[in-house]
């Protein structure tokens, strides 16, 4: 069986995955780009120059072997997305998916079929519903929960995430999307790895048990 894999998921001390408000100026609301300046600082993010050390170990693992995403209608676009026709998401005609990402919403419309072998379908379901319609688009890759908080947590709540990398950055977002909230003793399914990177930052990985 396929894995379920999530990778980067970078969340502040005291475990928010984005901050608020979120616009489209501001996708990630007032944690701006900090979240995510260890991972844009790595070799693998910026393909010529970059980091080689730890944080890019991890960030180079992020596509192998994945043959669809399943992302939130938050990671997909600003709130109101819903009601722009031309909205197309924040990756321009080319988006770095390259395979099916199945996007959860309340707000289902026609998939959307992007440059580069991406295809966006937009899909009101539960967790396990979804997982099973990317996991037949993926074939025998596995399936990636790109975020954001919400669907992670909700994945996870489900028993349905194989592996977790979690990066805990050091900053305090005091609010915003939490990825924690309602996982009490999920650790215990988990065998659980931490490695600190001379940036500053914590990688976890969580890594289901008997795999
Ligand atoms: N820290 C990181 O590494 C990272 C990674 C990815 C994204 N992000 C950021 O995280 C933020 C988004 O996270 P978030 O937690 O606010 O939202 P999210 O997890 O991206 O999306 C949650 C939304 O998806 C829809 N949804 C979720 N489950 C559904 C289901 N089962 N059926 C139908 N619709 C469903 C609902 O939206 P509707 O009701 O509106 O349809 C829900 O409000 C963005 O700022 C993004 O940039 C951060």
């Amino acid at each position: 069986m396929s894995l379920v894999r999530v990778h980067n998921f970078s969340i502040s001390l005291d475990g928010f995955g984005a901050g608020e408000p979120q616009t489209e100026d501001t996708p990630m609301g007032h944690a701006g780009h900090r979240l995510h300046e260890w991972m844009t600082a790595t070799h693998a993010w910026q393909h010529t120059g970059g980091s080689r050390g730890v944080d890019n170990l991890y960030t180079q693992d992020t596509d192998t072997g994945i043959g669809a995403e399943i992302m939130g209608a938050g990671k997909y676009g600003y709130p109101g997305w819903h009601d722009d026709a031309d909205w197309t998401g924040w990756w321009g005609s080319n988006p770095p998916f390259h395979t099916p990402v199945f996007v959860l919403t309340h707000h289902p419309r026609p998939p959307l079929e992007m440059d580069g072998g991406t295809t966006f379908h937009f899909i009101d379901a539960a967790p396990a519903e979804a997982l099973a319609a990317a996991r037949e688009a993926a074939g025998d890759a596995d399936v990636r929960i790109g975020g954001g908080a919400t669907v992670i947590r909700d994945f996870m709540a489900a028993g349905l995430i194989d592996y977790l990398h979690a990066v805990v950055v050091p900053i305090v977002l005091g609010h915003g999307s939490r990825l924690w909230d309602g996982l009490e003793g999920q650790e215990a399914d988990y065998q659980i790895e931490s490695i600190c990177s001379p940036s500053g930052v914590t990688h976890l990985t969580f890594t289901r048990r008997g795999l």
